[in-house]
């Protein structure tokens, strides 16, 4: 029997991405299509989203979608060989049909009215898995809706406080990443159109306000997370930034379940994206892409490792640690291109830095998908000092391309790289370098061991061939998934 599934996102890759979430999103569909999974994306009418879609068609009408007249728009999201999957876009222009970035405005403000962007994306998709949408006279409902981070996390609230008709529709909320839970003031409560019990600790109010995240929590059948170890530390008040208390109270119904990588499109032997496509065996091709490397970010060619960081560039991710501990890679031989784009302070801070070192530091502030691939292809590794990594997906791009990721030990890193000590170089399964606390000496110590183990080619080729036989394939993950959904519904 296929299960019908209501995927309701604000992001999905190729439409719309600021990070992993797209990425998560877009590669569902076809990570649970082989377990009898039929995946529907829902997502916001975007300019963007709205300009790629392909096909669409106008299937239902609201006057008044929390306050703003909407519509929705039928097409499909492109997929992979096996084909395309059904995509749902909610047309609202008063909410969506804007200049800038999806949560701000062009000089970085979240959207004043984020509140309504959101809470219209989870009513529309309560109403839509619920039957609102009628094709030939039918309803056309969803077993389960899967709600994706604070954006949709009101969808299970609706479901459970609101719901469209008499269908029961099971909801799953996954967190990508709980700093980010889409909090408003109580004014906004009355304009949900929930009835007065949704303003409850097991509801939506939080902190005397609505909390989207907090909504979802609360209200879905089940809770997941993109990594076991994450799920385990937003336990603790350390990484649960408010709402520890409430995953705790969640028990059983909270797993992790860690992200899987798109292998057709983060595969090095048919990357359309490099100047040399290479495997395993072909390491030594590596070489080409790493000289092009160098020239594209105008650094020194020589036989010393290059280090590679794409991220966005915040606190999150370490990047105030990573000024700190340029002198220090530079010293130990290395050099370092560097691509991503956020916090202004902290691009400034790069800049100083890589002022001191002439051919030895090349930063590239920007969004660039084509170039995150080249430098995956001809780095040697990828730094990702992150203090808290829900997941993190450019550690498992660099395992898959042989670019050793040096990681820090919290959340989905902890999960996917095994340290090279000397009990995992003796048993031959070491695939990068983790280490304890983001600071300058456990940062430095680590870019040190890695320098070290580059300069022993053989036991950096084991390694690096170790970690490209690693499979974080959706296999594993898709299944997880589907077997969730089916035991949600039994
Ligand atoms: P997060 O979602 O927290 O930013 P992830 O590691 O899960 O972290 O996902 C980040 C995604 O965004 C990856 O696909 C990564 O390659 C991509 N990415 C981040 N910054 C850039 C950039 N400046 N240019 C191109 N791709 C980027
Ligand atoms: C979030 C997290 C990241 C995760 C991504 C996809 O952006 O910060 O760790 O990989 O979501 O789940």
């Amino acid at each position: 029997m296929t299960l019908k599934v209501l995927s309701v996102a604000s992001e999905a890759v190729p439409l719309v991405k600021t990070g992993g979430l797209a990425d998560v999103v877009g590669a569902l569909p076809a990570a649970l299509a082989p377990h009898g999974v039929e995946t529907t994306t829902l997502l916001p009418g975007y300019p963007s989203v709205l300009a790629s879609l392909r096909r669409p068609r106008a299937i239902h009408v609201w006057d008044s979608l929390v306050g703003t007249p909407a519509r929705l728009l039928s097409g499909t999201l492109a997929g992979t060989r096996e084909g395309d999957h059904p995509l749902l876009v909610l047309d609202a222009p008063a909410l969506y049909a804007r200049e800038g970035a999806p949560y701000t405005d062009s000089a970085g403000r979240d959207w004043g009215d984020n509140w309504q962007r959101f809470a219209a994306l989870g009513r529309a998709a309560a109403d839509i898995a619920g039957g609102a949408v009628v094709k030939r006279g039918k309803p056309q409902g969803f077993d389960l809706v899967h709600a994706h981070d604070w954006q949709a996390g009101l969808a299970p609230a609706y479901l459970r406080f609101a719901p469209y008709g008499a269908q029961r529709v099971a909801s799953v909320v996954t967190v990508h990443n709980i700093a980010f839970q889409g909090w408003s003031g109580p004014e906004v409560f009355s304009q949900l159109g929930l009835p007065d019990e949704a303003w409850a600790i097991d509801g939506v109010e939080y902190h005397g306000g609505v909390g989207m995240l907090k909504a979802g929590l609360a209200c879905a059948d089940a809770v997941t997370t993109v990594s076991p170890t994450y799920a385990r530390e937003i336990r603790s008040a350390a990484f649960g930034m408010g709402l520890e208390g409430l995953v705790i109270a969640r028990g059983s119904a909270v797993h992790g379940i860690l992200n899987g990588i798109d292998a057709e499109v983060w595969d090095p032997s048919t990357d359309p994206a490099l100047p040399a496509r290479y495997g395993h065996r072909t390491l030594d091709r590596r070489r080409i892409n790493k000289r092009a490397l160098e020239t594209e970010f105008a650094l020194d060619a020589d036989d010393g490792p290059l280090f590679i960081v794409v991220t966005r560039l915040t606190w999150q991710k370490g990047m105030d640690v990573l000024p700190e501990v340029i002198d220090h890679l530079v010293g130990i031989g290395g050099r370092l291109a560097l691509l991503g784009s956020g916090d202004a302070a902290l691009e400034r801070a790069l800049f100083e830095a890589a002022g001191r070192h002439p051919g030895r530091i090349g930063i590239r502030v920007g969004y660039d998908e084509a170039l995150s691939h080249r430098m995956q292809a001809g780095g040697d590794a990828i730094l990702i000092p992150s203090r808290f990594e829900p997941c993190g997906l450019t550690q498992l791009y660099g395992l898959a391309y042989g670019c050793l990721p040096v990681v820090a030990r919290t959340g989905g890193l902890a999960d996917t790289v095994i340290d090279a000590n000397p009990a995992a170089l003796a048993a031959g399964c070491a695939t990068g370098v983790q280490f304890d606390g983001v600071t300058y000496d456990g940062f430095a110590a680590a870019l040190t061991r890695t320098a070290a183990l580059y300069r022993q080619p053989e036991v950096w080729e084991r390694i690096q061939k170790n970690a490209m036989k690693c499979d974080f394939s959706w296999k594993a993950s898709g299944k997880a998934y589907a077997d969730l959904y089916a035991a949600l519904l039994a």
